[in-house]
């Protein structure tokens, strides 16, 4: 069952009715202040950092569970309503939610009134615009008051929901005509303010909370809405709003647009005050100077939409299924985007408040938008290398206000410093900008030690192979990409974290998934030692990958799939041994994908294996049997109930991986069939049984031992977004920049007969059509008409137009 449909050539997901199986959201926002928005209104927003300046308030896991945002409220003549469906959630005779690319527009009517908002970030602007349009749909005279709401937050989102005895005594505003000034904390610390205004005169506003709802009134049914009038309230102390009444009269068929602007404002340390006690508000005036009539909103607009066609028009596919397309060229690299603007966050499942960024997660999201946002990527990679300690190991997380390591998590996981070399690889295959690899770079932010990119790389490569097991297999530390399998923790403490418990510390617990991804890393690696003239590496290198995979072979295989990992007393783990977990996903993906037993038979046989054991109709699972009760020598992957999560759900992430593996033994059918199975655009249908967005990847779908097989959680802001479109861009399709040149090398599906690629690269135009014959062996190539050997195409010089015409 579907609850909305696509319009591809709007780039828009359109919701039509506002009881969706969840809330539905979207990002408004493309550079440092964002906003979360619900399809019925909810969410919040804040600058730059969803913790330390947060603007509004939201309540997580809620009841109902999506209250809390930015609403307008209608009294009509006693009829009170929302635009947005909630928070009253009076029926409306039109629902309509457009969900875009940063921007939404939500519309409600009834009665004859027609509420249409456009909610966006302009670019350039620290501040959202809610352009609210009235039409009179009816035949008579429509007077009504229309009441604008929103809860400011005391700026730190922590504080704000824990510190109650200095919070509720905080609070200061001010307000000049239309607009009001939200000021706590500004009279200490802050040089920072927020304002909610409006491009009309007002007939009213109120920003104390409980003047505004009453101190027992709601949200679906606040006091001063009811009555028909705010009460001029000024906040001091207690809950801070901003709120506006405005009275507005229209004719039948008449429309009238008001301009309403939440901002974030900072003035110079010596500039804060205007006048003792009052906030300086020139640069506030200028803000809302550029939003002030609706014109300015519709060019804001324009200037939103060709962002994004510029940033998407990067790549392009024309593959005869609409599904494919809008997934490629849209959805994809969108959430790949907000993963980069995000990391993990704030969605409707991460808070805003927990996590910084990860080191194994920001290198991974990389692989995802590293083709959009070149520049900004290679900003990104050198942010993150700072965190690298000078062991090579790395702060699992970092602070992006600081961006400093996080001393609370620590270090440790020692898949981390590998993921380095494949963000770093992703981005130097992209741009050829080997400069980066020279740069300077401290090591722990410390200025007083430092080395060269690569140096970074050098001592994450090294890492590994300084820390091997009694097998010669990676040591796993506190966990590796499964942050579930804790080999060392040992945890009998409630509440104790998995991540950094290590009871058992310094133990032998091995990882096959770290020998897979090091194999993997190890060709780009020599490669990159070869552009910095370290041959020698180079060689040692491509040596200690070999050496790694007849490890592998000879301790990490399995008999029919390649072991997951040896515990700390030497048993293995995800083998045929075990009662449960016998079989886990990631090292058949990674091994394969690295190449492991691909010559020699045993890719093929683990990739069976997958196809028989782990895959079900939603995708393929992260292992099977789950674990039925708790293991303290596993560590909180047993926590879970049977198909959630790490315990044997489908953990989207992973699955590309299977499909990368699968092109590697060149099965294009089985590759695209597992894509189907989590592709949002795919799932659309299901969306009653799926329940979250059917246009972004969730991180997990429920496996086949959970009651709710099939039901996705935690949409948005996983690794889901980044490896699904290297799996279906660079693998399926085939289009993948390499050091030397464009590999172009479909592995597709029989049902997938022509193919046409466009690919923006170093700054040349790749155009590919591809004639799937369903042959096997190589595809042949032609370049500007000319047969090549090989699938690599030499990079064209900055400007040209290249033709590429692939037969498979
Ligand atoms: C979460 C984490 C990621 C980890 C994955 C598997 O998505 O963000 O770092 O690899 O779970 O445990
Ligand atoms: C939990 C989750 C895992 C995530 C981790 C992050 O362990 O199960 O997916 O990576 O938290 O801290």
């Amino acid at each position: 069952m579907r609850f909305g449909h696509f319009s591809d050539a709007a780039r828009e997901y359109v919701i039509t009715t506002p009881r969706t199986p969840y809330p539905w959201i979207n990002y408004l926002g493309t550079e440092e202040y964002f906003g979360l928005i619900s399809h019925t209104g909810g969410g919040y927003s804040f600058y730059r950092d969803a913790r330390m300046r947060r603007l509004t308030r939201y309540r997580y896991n809620n009841v109902p569970t999506d209250v809390g945002g930015r609403y307008f409220y209608v009294n009509d003549d006693g009829d009170v309503w929302t635009p947005s469906w909630a928070p009253v959630q009076a029926e409306l005779d039109h629902f309509e939610a457009r969900h875009g690319l940063s921007y939404t527009v939500i519309t409600g009517e009834r009665n004859g009134l027609r509420i249409e908002t456009l909610y966006l970030v302009p670019l350039g602007a620290t501040a959202e615009i809610h352009r609210v349009r009235l039409t009179n749909t009816g035949a008579t005279a429509k007077g009504v008051k229309l009441f604008s709401i929103l809860e400011f937050n005391l700026w730190n989102a922590l504080d704000d929901q824990t510190n109650y005895q200095r919070n509720l005594s905080l609070a200061e505003v001010e307000v000049d005509g239309s607009t009001i000034y939200h000021k706590t904390e500004y009279r200490e610390r802050r040089n920072h303010y927020a304002v909610h205004a409006v491009n009309a005169p007002i007939s009213g506003y109120d920003t104390d909370r409980e003047t505004f709802f009453g101190l027992y009134g709601g949200w679906n049914a606040p006091d001063a809405v009811v009555a028909g009038h705010c009460h001029n309230s000024i906040a001091s102390g207690w809950s801070p709003i901003g709120a506006h009444q405005i009275d507005v009269a229209l004719a039948p068929g008449e429309v009238r647009d008001l301009v309403f602007v939440l901002g974030y404002v900072e003035n110079e340390p010596g500039a804060k005050w205007e006048s003792p006690g009052v906030v300086n508000k020139a640069p506030a005036r200028a803000l809302l100077q550029r939003f002030s009539t609706s014109e300015q909103v519709d060019a804001a607009m324009v200037e939103l939409r060709s962002y994004w066609d510029d940033l998407l028009s990067t790549f392009t596919v024309d593959s005869g299924d609409p599904r494919v397309d809008r997934m490629v060229n849209v959805w994809n690299p969108y959430q790949c985007m907000v993963t980069f603007n995000m990391s993990r966050s704030a969605s409707y499942f991460e808070t805003g408040i927990g996590r910084g960024m990860g080191f194994r997660d920001s290198n991974q999201d990389l692989l995802g938008f590293v083709h959009l946002v070149p520049d900004r990527a290679r900003e990104r990679i050198l942010d993150i290398a700072a965190t690298q300690l000078p062991d090579g190991s790395a702060y699992h997380q970092y602070q992006l206000l600081t961006k400093r390591g996080n001393h609370d998590i620590g270090s440790g996981f020692n898949d981390d410093p590998l993921w380095l070399i494949e963000g770093v690889a992703a981005y130097v295959s992209e741009t050829g900008d080997l400069a980066i690899l020279d740069e300077d770079v401290p090591f722990d932010n410390d200025p007083e030690d430092t080395g060269t990119l690569f140096e970074h790389l050098r001592r994450s490569f090294h890492h590994v192979l300084h820390n091997r097991g009694p097998h010669g297999l990676p040591l796993i530390g506190r966990a590796d990409w499964n942050d579930c399998l804790n080999l060392n923790c040992f945890s009998e403490t409630p509440g104790e974290s998995f991540q950094t418990t290590e009871n058992l510390a310094g133990g032998s617990a091995e990882s096959v998934f770290i020998a897979g991804l090091f194999v993997h890393c190890a060709p780009d690696y020599a490669t990159l030692a070869e552009a910095v003239r370290a041959p020698e590496e180079a060689d040692r290198a491509r040596r200690a990958a070999a050496a790694m995979s007849a490890v592998v072979l000879d301790h990490g295989w399995d008999g029919d799939w390649f072991v997951r990992a040896y515990d700390y007393f030497g048993n293995k783990i995800g083998s045929s041994e075990c009662d449960e977990g016998r079989i886990y996903i990631e090292p058949q993906g990674f091994c394969v994908m690295a190449g492991i037993g691909v010559e020699s038979g045993e890719a093929v046989r683990a990739l069976d294996s997958v196809g028989k054991i782990l895959d079900t109709d939603h995708g393929i699972m992260l292992l099977q049997p789950p674990y039925t009760s708790y293991h303290l020598e596993l560590g909180e992957i047993s926590t879970y109930p049977p198909g959630y999560k790490e315990n044997g759900s489908i953990f989207c992430h992973s699955n590309p991986w299977v499909m990368i593996a699968e092109t590697m033994v060149g099965r294009g059918d089985r590759a695209f069939a597992y894509w189907k199975k989590i592709a949002p655009t795919f799932r659309e249908e299901i969306s009653e049984v799926h329940r979250l967005e059917p246009y972004v990847y969730a991180q997990m779908i429920a496996g086949k031992d959970a009651p709710r097989h099939g039901e996705a959680k935690n949409s948005w802001l996983t690794g889901t977004a980044a490896w699904n479109f290297v799996a279906i861009t660079q693998h399926i399709l085939g289009v993948k920049p390499e050091m030397e040149g464009l590999r172009v090398q479909p592995c597709l599906p029989a049902e997938m007969t022509k193919v046409e690629v466009t690919r923006r690269c170093r700054g040349a135009q790749y155009r590919i059509t591809v004639a799937n014959r369903g042959e096997s062996g190589s595809p042949r190539l032609a370049v500007d008409g000319q047969p090549i050997n090989g699938t690599v195409v030499p990079y064209g010089p900055a400007g040209s137009i290249v033709e590429i015409t692939v037969d498979c």
